[in-house]
């Protein structure tokens, strides 16, 4: 067996699209052990204790937000937290000059949610300090995507040849992108499928499969990573009704007991219950939803850590 690689490729995490699958095993190998530590009665570790870093949210966020500062808590980094809502960006102050701003404060490390695209490799042309990314638009959420990873892999072991299918508001969706290029790396096959409203024209030429079938996709898959409708980001109608999407592509109860065999249930949340899936689904035997959150926070460490040890 290949030896393990000892730190990342990169010195930002800026999506999985520049990660290795070597760096994706190390992070995973290090979130086992930051997993181990997080069940202990004392939940920290002085790995981070020189660094500060800041959480710059433009965006919402619940899950993200306190996973990140956890993670970082936990690793007892010092740790600032920005909300855009009461900031100087709403007096006018621009991005880079706003995050200069937090730098000149001696601030090692930025993780950041921006509703735009590609603000974070902006962000890192601009600036010294190691950037996360939080989530940038409907581009990328990289930690989400490596949480997703490392959850399924709990369950099934080696992703090599394991059917992931993602299913719901592809379109919108920054989670369907990094999830795509992080199983495609681990070895998994992935499929998508949702209306086709929801799935982007030539999504193919990743090297996904397609496909509109709901019930038939759910017999193919060994997990369903099911998707919020983004409602936020929908400003045309992409399907008649909620009531319409949750009957045609929404994932219930009696399609699962309609399966022969028991697949694993996923959703990175906020969940839409009732809309992309049912409650008795979301919290049913199959759901290892509130495990993805728990896992986050060890991925979030091993992220963070294996950035500050490159520098
Ligand atoms: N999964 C996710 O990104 O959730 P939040 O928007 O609550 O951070």
């Amino acid at each position: 067996m290949a030896a393990m690689t000892q730190q990342l490729s990169t010195r930002h995490l800026l999506g999985i699209k520049d990660l290795t699958a070597e760096d994706i095993q190390l992070i995973f190998h290090t979130a086992d052990s930051f997993k181990e530590v997080i069940n202990r009665p004392i939940k920290k570790v002085p790995s981070l204790r020189d660094i500060t870093i800041a959480n710059l949210f433009f965006e919402d966020s619940t899950r993200t937000r306190i996973s990140f500062e956890l993670a970082e808590k936990r690793l007892s980094a010092d740790v600032i937290n920005f909300s855009a809502s009461s900031s100087s960006v709403k007096k006018g102050e621009t991005l880079l000059d706003t995050v200069n701003n937090i730098l000149s404060m001696k601030v090692d490390m930025i993780v950041m949610r921006h509703p735009a695209p590609g603000a974070c490799k902006f962000l890192a042309e601009h600036i010294s300090a190691n950037i996360v990314n939080a989530g940038d638009g409907t581009h990328e959420h990289p930690t989400q995507a490596l949480l997703d990873a490392y959850s399924m892999r709990e369950q099934l072991g080696d992703l090599k040849g394991k059917h992931v299918a993602i299913f719901g508001d592809i379109l919108h969706s920054r989670v369907a992108l990094s999830n795509i290029f992080c199983l495609q790396k681990l070895g998994a096959k992935v499929r998508v499928c949702g209306p086709p409203t929801l799935i982007p024209k030539h999504i193919d030429q990743l090297g996904v499969e397609v496909d509109y079938d709901v019930r038939k996709t759910l017999a193919w898959c060994d997990v369903a990573n099911v998707l919020r409708i983004q409602l936020e980001r929908q400003h045309i109608r992409y399907f008649p009704t909620l009531r319409e999407y949750a009957q045609y592509f929404g994932i219930n109860r009696p399609l699962l007991d309609s399966l022969d065999k028991k697949i694993v249930i996923m959703h990175p949340g906020p969940i839409n219950r009732g809309v992309e899936i049912t409650s008795d689904v979301a919290d049913s035997e199959h759901s290892i939803i509130l495990q993805q959150v728990e896992n986050g926070v060890a991925i979030r460490m091993a992220v963070l850590y294996l950035l500050a040890v490159r520098n």
